[in-house]
């Protein structure tokens, strides 16, 4: 790993190049000297070898039209092939087509991958399902002009790199965590971090609904913990809730982009707003005042009370309803003030009763001290590379998802100068956040068993969606690498180069990042 040489951030003027696409993909081949431009003749053409496919393949021909559109002031008509053939209609012409295909892929590429082929006269895209088509998108876009991020008419020319590139993720999870219960974030935040998530190639968002400063999705069979529970968040603000309604334009937001929402409802501790919302809930069936401060492990629902199973059946079950994904979060961190007993005792329930919503369940780490379902996907946040428990788990069969705090957590501190975020779980610079291994960090852990990486971002000190993308940015871009590419490729040099290589970009979408010192920012010309 090249060491961090200056204090300042550096910035160069150079172009985009084939070898500047974060996640860097499993094979790029460039051909050098060949570039291929899009004209005012350009056309998007589409092949599809069902109805189905052709639906799909038309919604992200009009995403990539809706991106190219506004910025070169070009029509783009998109015109699907009528033959279903698996030749691609823009090969060997000369009109700067893009081809888009769900035909003609390799099986092996399984459903995330690709094969973008671009030479002077074409670009041919290739997947076996929207969701490699949609990444494949994703690399075609970091392969065009930053400027194409802007939104508004830009001069051009778009110009793309030639060469052949060819795809398929490391791991099928490769998630994002949003804490939206510590401070509340509008819909519009939570659409903007789906988009440059996106961009990464992530495709599970986490969204953290509920802690002990507010309850932030609308529950019909429990109403005041959205309308009671809901209006609180740290620092005594005014918090917030999603609708239903809300949230399934969240759900159907990341769909669009090939992302899978997993909620969480975290228990049994980190519910003082379920507790506040309903004296029932508490053993001594008296409710707690809601809570605007940062401690945690000091709330639990009430292990020995029925009542508490039927609130988890109906939270749960009205979730699992508008939950189109296989995934319900239980959380189960730090309760601290339960016994082991009583602990795996409300762990086992909330699983049997997730279950029979038809969910599989996530959990952070501590539920591996429960009686797993083999399902039961466990969630590691640690900082040390012991964990004794989630091996025995891996053991068992439970598949394991890496959020080690002091490597993957997006809301701890770059440095001591950070103005946001917090440290104990160390401060982690860019380079920190990048040169670890998923498979590497648990000592003794079966490889097999590691279903992906996730990085969360817990948000009591973030406000804003500006915090968001500074704590966000640059490091997700490198969590988001070390969840796609193969192993093989990581290497600090090489990747910084190309994680500066997106400061124009980020510097056109509006991204609130930080220019970290260590890598060569790229301005543009
Ligand atoms: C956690 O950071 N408490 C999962």
């Amino acid at each position: 790993m090249g060491a961090v040489r200056d204090e300042k951030p550096t910035e160069i003027e150079r172009e985009t190049t084939i070898h500047d696409v974060v996640p860097v993909p499993a094979s790029v081949e460039p051909a050098d000297g060949v570039t291929f431009t899009l004209t005012d003749k350009s056309e998007i053409r589409t092949t599809a070898g069902s109805a189905s496919a052709a639906a799909e393949v038309g919604e992200i021909a009009e995403y990539l039209a809706g991106l190219l559109r506004p910025v070169t002031a070009y029509l783009l008509p998109i015109r699907p092939s009528t033959t279903g053939s698996a030749t691609l209609p823009a090969e060997g012409g000369t009109g700067g087509n893009i081809a888009l295909a769900l035909t003609g892929a390799e099986k092996d590429l399984g459903e995330e991958g690709y094969v973008l082929d671009v030479t002077a006269g074409a670009i041919s895209l290739r997947a076996n399902a929207g969701a490699g088509l949609f990444r494949g998108v994703q690399t075609l876009r970091q392969l065009l002009p930053a400027d194409l991020e802007s939104g508004t008419v830009q001069p051009g020319p778009w110009t793309v790199p030639g060469g052949r590139i060819v795809d398929q993720p490391r791991f099928s999870y490769r998630g994002i965590m949003l804490d939206v219960a510590r401070h509340f974030f509008a819909v519009s935040d939570v659409k903007r971090v789906i988009e440059l998530a996106a961009l990464y190639k992530i495709n599970y968002l986490h969204l953290h609904l509920t802690d002990d400063q507010g309850w932030r999705i609308a529950v019909d069979a429990w109403p005041r913990l959205a309308s009671f529970g809901g209006g609180s968040e740290v620092g005594g603000g005014p918090g917030g809730h999603y609708t239903k309604d809300d949230y399934r334009e969240i759900v159907s937001y990341a769909s669009h982009h090939f992302m899978t929402v997993v909620p969480e409802v975290d228990l049994p501790g980190h519910t003082n707003a379920a507790l506040a919302s309903y004296p029932e809930l508490n053993c001594d069936g008296q409710a707690p005042a809601r809570y605007t401060g940062v401690d945690v492990g000091f709330s639990s629902l009430c292990v020995e009370k029925e009542v508490t199973y039927r609130f988890l059946d109906d939270v749960f079950g009205e979730l699992a309803e508008i939950t189109p994904g296989p995934y319900l979060h239980i959380g189960g961190d730090e309760a601290k003030t339960l016994t082991a007993d009583d602990y795996a005792e409300i762990v086992n329930r909330a699983q049997e009763i997730v279950g029979t919503h038809g969910k599989t369940v996530v959990g952070w780490h501590e539920v591996a001290g429960a009686k797993l379902t083999p399902s039961t996907v466990v969630q590691f946040w640690g900082v040390t590379p012991e964990a004794p428990e989630v091996l025995a788990a891996a053991a068992r069969g439970n598949r394991i998802i890496m959020s080690p705090a002091n490597r993957a957590y997006l809301d701890m501190k770059y440095d001591s100068t950070s103005p946001i975020g917090l440290t104990w779980a160390g401060n982690i610079s860019v380079p920190y956040a990048y040169d670890w291994d998923p498979l590497g960090y648990l000592t003794g852990l079966d490889p097999a068993a590691v279903l992906g990486l996730e990085s969360p971002l817990w948000t009591e000190t973030v406000r804003t969606i500006d915090d968001i993308e500074y704590l966000a940015f640059p490091r997700l871009a490198a969590t988001a690498e070390l969840a796609w590419s193969p192993a093989s490729t990581r290497d600090w040099d090489r990747f910084s180069g190309r994680l500066g290589a997106q400061a124009p970009r980020w510097a056109a979408l509006g991204v609130n990042f930080y220019r970290s010192p260590g890598v060569p920012w790229v301005v543009e010309r």
